[in-house]
């Protein structure tokens, strides 16, 4: 004990962070979609709306919830068709393979059941601040309108552009090959949130002064049609509010020395120390750039490889955002661990895969993690990261509950 406290104080002066005032940077918004309260109010309706899914099974949120750290909570298994191998990853339940009528098909791996991404659902509030979003990075920043070909945001989109891309996916949310007019012509008639319950307040009113999505488009849009592009903007602009700044840690380097407790304290500096900061990045806790860890082997994923065709990218991943991970299911985009403890020894494992790459600034990826700071790590993630507005679902992490989750 006395060690460490002696250890952990010498750390405290050649620390680069303490004492920074780390205030997260303020979230990048595309000109061409400045945020409005109209907008976002109407954004978080889409957002939790299973009528957005071809079959109503389906919304943004099923996949994407709060106390979840902005992942899914229930995690399905893909196993390709080869069940029990090395491959197989842990992803989100989507909908049932459907054929283009709409109607349930068998398919091979999943049968009657909804079929399984291939990756983990990350985190939606990691996203905010990232040009290219995606553990790969495939939706980036131009922003093209999917009816006319016109560039819509010219840069900053990829919020917008990852929006439209679970509504077009047959795994995810429709059947294949829906038209984006089906989509539209559907929402003209139904009733906004039919299916959920509970709505939070915001909604309930937007919804009771605009009862359709035609009025909601008028009030966000000053104009009733419903197109892709507005859906997407008006996704986008509700999760552009979804800032998790209200953390233990913001506190802490905001001058309140109580607000970590001293594990946390000590995780807080152990996690400077080991260069976890020159990936996951404070105060975003993520550098947004795509590294390949040696999770496992990349002829399984090529990752940031299928979108740059480079081999130098091949297997890399997104750096995800650490702020509320202690909340999330499962870990790393195979879903492969399911405790955060696993995750943080994962580094420890001395695995060297091929094509893992040197840690940046630095070099050579090795860290000698001790007993200690296993459990300091642990500590600071679980406590110092987590924003209690996110864990509790409050305002603005609040939400309807939705018509899966009432279903016994
Ligand atoms: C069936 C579950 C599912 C549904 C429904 C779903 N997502 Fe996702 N989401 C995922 C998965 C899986 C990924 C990661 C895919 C990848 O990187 O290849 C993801 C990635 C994302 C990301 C990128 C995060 C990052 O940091 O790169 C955002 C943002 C996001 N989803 C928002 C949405 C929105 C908005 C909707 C509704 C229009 C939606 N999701 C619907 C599962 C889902
Ligand atoms: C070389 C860059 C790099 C360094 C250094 C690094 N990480 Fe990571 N970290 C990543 C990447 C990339 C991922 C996602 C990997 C994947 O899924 O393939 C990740 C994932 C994680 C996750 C899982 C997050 C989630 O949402 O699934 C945790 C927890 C984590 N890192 C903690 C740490 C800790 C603790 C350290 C220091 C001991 C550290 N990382 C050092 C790049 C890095």
């Amino acid at each position: 004990m006395v060690l460490r406290i002696t250890v952990a104080s010498m750390l405290v002066c050649v620390s680069a962070w303490s004492g920074v005032l780390a205030q997260l940077p303020a979230v990048p918004v595309p000109v061409e979609n400045p945020i409005t309260e109209a907008k976002r109010v109407l954004g978080k309706v889409l957002f939790w709306d299973e009528q957005l899914s071809s079959n109503n099974t389906m919304a943004c949120g099923t996949c994407h919830r709060p106390a979840a750290g902005g992942a899914d909570p229930r995690v399905g298994r893909h196993t390709g068709t080869d069940k029990g191998t090395i491959d197989d990853v842990w992803g989100s339940p989507g909908v049932v393979l459907m054929n283009e009528a709409g109607e349930p098909l068998e398919h091979p791996i999943f049968g009657r059941d909804p079929q399984v991404t291939t990756r983990i659902a990350p985190s939606n509030f990691g996203a905010l601040w990232a040009n290219e979003v995606f553990w790969d990075g495939r939706a980036s920043s131009e922003f093209v309108d999917p009816l006319t070909g016109d560039v819509a945001i010219a840069s900053g989109g990829a919020l917008e552009n990852q929006a439209l891309a679970p509504l077009t996916n047959p795994t995810e949310m429709t059947r294949p090959n829906r038209a984006w007019d089906e989509l539209t012509e559907k929402l003209k008639g139904v009733r906004p949130l039919a299916l959920a319950r509970n709505l939070p307040a915001d909604v309930s009113n937007a919804i009771e002064s605009n009862p359709d999505y035609p009025s909601l488009f008028q009030a966000a849009f000053y104009d009733p049609e419903i197109t892709p592009v507005r859906i997407a903007f008006a996704i986008a602009t509700y999760e552009r509010t979804l800032v998790a700044d209200q953390t233990p840690w913001d506190l802490y380097m905001a001058g309140d020395e109580t607000a970590l407790t001293e594990q946390a304290a000590f995780g807080w500096r152990a996690f400077q120390r080991l260069h976890c900061v020159n990936c996951h990045e404070p105060p975003l806790f993520t550098s947004n750039d795509f590294l390949n860890i040696g999770l496992r082997l990349m002829k399984f994923d090529l990752g940031r490889q299928i979108v740059t065709g480079d081999q130098e990218d091949g297997g890399e991943m997104k750096v995800p955002s650490l702020r509320n991970v202690a909340l999330r299911p499962r870990y790393m985009h195979t879903g492969e661990f399911s405790r955060l403890s696993e995750a943080i020894l994962f580094y420890d494992s001395g695995i060297a895969l091929p094509g893992i790459d040197d840690i940046p600034d630095l070099g050579t990826y090795f860290f000698d993690i001790s007993g200690y700071d296993t459990y300091d790590l642990d500590a600071f993630l679980r406590y110092g990261l987590v924003d209690s507005r996110v864990a509790n679902e409050t305002f603005p992490f609040d939400r309807p509950t939705l018509q899966s989750e009432l279903e016994p």
